[in-house]
This record gives C-alpha cells, structure tokens and sequence, in this order.
C-alpha cells in the first residue's frame, strides 16, 4: 500500500528518471474476459487522455466496455481536484455506486486521477468509503492490472498512490475516443505552483518525453489516418527544459508540422514560456492551427503576483499583440479566475479592462475555489461569496459579448471544417474551425467523418456558427 503525501509531492529534485516500458502479465491479459467496466473521467484533457489509456488496458485484461454503470462489474472514476465542485460531483456518483453496491456485492469500483493524489481524500476513503476497492495515482496507471488482480484476489482495499513521478512510462497502450482527432502527451506535471493551484501536486513535476517518441507516435497516427492532435501537457511551452540544452517548444511544434499531419493544436500554454520561436513556427506552418489558449487568470498585477503568475499585466498584453501581429487570424482565448483573496473592485476593473481590450474569442471563468495545501489557503479572503458571483456574472456578460462580436466578424466569410458527425438539429453536420470554433453546418452533398470542407458562414451565434457547405 502507498498513500499520498503532500508534502513529498511538492518536491522538486534534478534526477533523472527512468524510460520504463509498459507489458501486461501475461497471467492477468484476458483474465477478464466477459466482465465488463464503466469509466466516468472529471476534468481536463490529460484526464481525458488518461482515460484512453485506462481503457486499453482494462480492455487488455478483458473487459469490455459498457455505457450504464448500473450493468457494469467494474466501474471507475477518474477524478479532477481542481475546483471544489469537481471534488463533490465524484463524492456524489461515489454515494450513488455505495447504494449499487450493497445490492451487487460482486462490484468492484475504484477511483483514480487527481483526487486520489490527495492526502485528504484517501483518508476519507479509508475511513468511509470501505466499499471501494482500490485506489491509484496519476503516476500509478501501468500498474492497473496488479491493482485490480490483488483486489479481487484479496478482497482487501488496495491503495496505490507514489506522491511523486518515480518513471516515465512509455508504451501504455490506448483506445482513443475519436478516429480523426487524437491527443498526444508530449509533457507531464507541472513546475510552476502557481498560488491557487493544486495540479503540481497531483501530476508531479515536468517530465518531458523524448522526442523520438513523441514524433513516432505522431507518424503512427498519420499512418492511420488521424487528421488531428492535440499536442498535450499542463504547460506545453516548457517542453524540452528539462531534457535538452537546445531543442524547446517551438522546435518539436516545427518537427511535427513536417510531418504533414493536416492539423495540430497544442494546450495549455503558459505565457511565462511562450518564445518568439513558437510564434514564428506557429505564423508559418499552415498545418498548425492559427489558435492559443492564452489563460490570463487576472488583468491586475497585484493580483498576478499574488498568484505566482510570473508576468504582470503588461507583459501579458505584449504577449498577446505579438502573436495577434504575427499569426495571420489568430484566435485567442483563455481562463480567468475573480475572486482570488485580496482582489478589490479595482482589481477586478482591471480584469474587465483586459478583456476590453482582448476581446478573447473564448473564455472559461472561474469563481477562487480553495485547494487545500496551496499557498493561496493561507491568503486573507475578505470578499463574500455573493460580491464573487456578482464579480463572475459581470465578467460573463463581457466575455460572451465579444464571443459573439468576434463570431459576427466571420458571418459571409469560408472557414476550413473537419467535419466530425451529424449535429443534434437534423440535417446538420458539425466540427470546428481552424480557429476552434463549433461550426453547425448544412451540405448538398453527402459528407463523411474527418473530411475537411470550406463551409460559408451563414449566422453567427454567442458559441457556435451556422453555415453551408461551399
Ligand atoms: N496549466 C494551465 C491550467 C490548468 S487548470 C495553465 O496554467 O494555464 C485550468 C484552469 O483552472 C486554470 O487556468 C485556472 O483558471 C483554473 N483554476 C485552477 N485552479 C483553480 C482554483 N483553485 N480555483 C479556481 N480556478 C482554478
Ligand atoms: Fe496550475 Fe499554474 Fe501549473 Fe497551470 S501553470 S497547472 S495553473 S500551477
Ligand atoms: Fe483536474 Fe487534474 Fe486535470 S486536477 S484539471 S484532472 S490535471
């Protein structure tokens, strides 16, 4: 059994790790054959990406999947930390599969991501929640089919949760979730301990992977025809740092261009990192799509500082000229958080005053949720929950009314598509824009799955755009 610890998940050391290679027993493959799970995934993209892992080797072992939890003999969360409501909506489907439980008393559940990084949550787990099985990390996923085979052999809890990166894995097999567009984990962890934020806890620090790795997956993923990825890490700019003296962001992001995928996206970018190099690769490559993820989280200095943002005000709004000067029709958006301790209505002004001046074209808002460990904790708080709310409807109001005036901008032009289904209203396909944005559109002629089309804009909505095949 290994539970987590906070305070040896903040530690950072210059070891250098290990490349292991994932392999399933071969006493465990199949072992499972005719039993079937149910994965619920919280939480971001990596989450997400995990998940296709998760799946594959579950699937490996010989579980098959199923869309109802209430048919599955194994059913699994993977859980986000990263605001107080994602923690409460996985403590809810846990009191509801407690209920499922005592009337299915062969249900194996196990919970794994973020929340299982924390001290706090195990515990509880331990304490109350007898019923789960087994319990693993972030950093724990290539040792699921133990996990699972000691829990069923045992019947005991099985709980394991190393607090820090021990290796990085290679070679986890994955079921991706889309047949055109892919995620590829290019950085793990996260070196930066903004103030607020618990991720450099739960996914340890930054470990890049190899670049060889990185672009033979990219070719295998060309080879089977996916015409999308989405480069992946909490802080993809700070890819290379701690591998190489001369190869960085800009360099792979220019690599895999060549590679002749039609689309590459790439998330999150801190603009701490973000080089001139990327922004010339990203100017030049038509194939690397002209949008960013730029989070600003406040427009007050103050306010920055005290969230251990590194940049001021100032520097950020250079930033974002320069890639808007540079990056022919770029679109930008970000995550904003109101209500981080100590913000006064000044500050939250001047928030509104950068998105005046942004006019992001998108933007998820955040009300300051208090992660247990962070620095922030220990910040005053002297604003109420209610001047929050108000702060966060009014920054809404704003952010949706550029949305709509930046979409408005494209109504009568030809965007490029790749179609990804048919939409909810009939007739409908939908997919997005080289600049990411959810395009619903109508075509006379049969479409299909991962085609790229010029559709015209016909109507320009606050969060989508309608339009018809050219
Ligand atoms: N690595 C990314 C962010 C990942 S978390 C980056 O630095 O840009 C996604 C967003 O959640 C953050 O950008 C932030 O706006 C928000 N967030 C993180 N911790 C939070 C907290 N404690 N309270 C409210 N919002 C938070
Ligand atoms: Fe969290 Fe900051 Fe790291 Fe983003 S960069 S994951 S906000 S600590
Ligand atoms: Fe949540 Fe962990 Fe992602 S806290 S946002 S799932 S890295």
């Amino acid at each position: 059994m290994h539970l987590p610890d906070y305070k040896e998940a903040r530690t950072r050391d210059k070891r250098k790790y290990n490349r292991i290679d994932f392999k399933i027993d071969n006493n465990i493959e199949k072992k499972y054959e005719g039993k079937t799970y149910f994965l619920k995934t919280y939480g971001c993209q990596m989450n997400e990406h995990d998940s296709e892992n998760i799946s594959a080797i579950l699937e490996a072992m010989g579980f098959s999947k199923v869309d109802d939890y209430n048919q599955a003999d194994l059913v699994l969360l993977n859980t986000c930390s990263i605001r107080e409501n994602a923690h409460n909506k996985a403590f809810g489907m846990l009191g509801r599969l407690k209920h499922l439980k005592s009337q299915n008393k062969g249900l194996l559940i196990g919970l794994c991501g973020c929340m299982a990084q924390e001290s706090k949550v195990v515990d509880e787990i331990l304490k109350d929640y007898k019923f789960v099985n087994f319990v693993f990390g972030t950093h724990n996923i290539y040792q699921l089919p133990e996990i699972i085979d000691d829990a069923v052999k045992t019947n005991k809890q099985q709980i394991e949760v190393y607090s820090r990166e021990m290796d990085l894995v290679e070679g986890l097999p994955v079921v991706r979730s889309n047949n055109y567009k892919a995620y590829v984990n290019i950085i793990y962890g996260c070196n930066k301990f903004c103030t607020y934020c618990i991720v450099p806890y739960t996914r340890g620090r930054e470990r890049s992977r190899k670049k060889e790795d990185i672009i033979e997956e990219v070719k295998t993923l060309v080879k089977e025809g996916y015409k999308e990825v989405t480069l992946l890490g909490q802080n993809v700019n700070a890819y290379g740092k701690d591998l190489y003296d001369d190869y960085n962001m800009g360099d792979l992001l220019e690599d895999i261009a060549k590679l002749k995928i039609p689309r590459i996206r790439f998330m999150t970018s801190h603009p701490w990192d973000f080089t001139d190099k990327m922004i010339d690769v990203i100017g030049k490559y038509s194939n690397i799509m002209p949008s960013v993820h730029l989070p600003v989280q406040s427009g007050s200095s103050k306010i920055l500082k005290l969230m251990g943002r590194r940049y001021t005000r100032e520097q950020y709004l250079e930033l974002f000229h320069k890639i808007k000067k540079i990056v022919p029709g770029v679109s930008i958006s970000t995550d904003i958080i109101v209500g981080f301790p100590g913000e006064t209505e000044e500050d939250f002004m001047e928030t509104l005053s950068l998105v005046e001046e942004c006019k992001f074209d998108n933007a998820f808002t955040f009300i300051f949720s208090e992660r247990e460990g962070t620095p922030a904790c220990k910040l005053k708080d002297n604003i109420t929950l209610k001047e929050k709310e108000e702060r966060l409807y009014k920054l809404n109001e704003i952010v949706n009314k550029y949305f709509l005036e930046n979409n408005k901008k494209l109504e009568g032009k030809v965007v490029k598509v790749l179609v990804e289904g048919v939409s909810d209203k009939k007739n409908m396909y939908f997919g997005y824009s080289d600049t990411n944005k959810l395009i619903n559109f109508s075509s006379d002629r049969e479409l299909y799955c991962g085609d790229i089309v010029d559709v015209e804009i016909t109507e320009a909505k606050t969060w989508s755009l309608d339009g018809k095949v050219k």
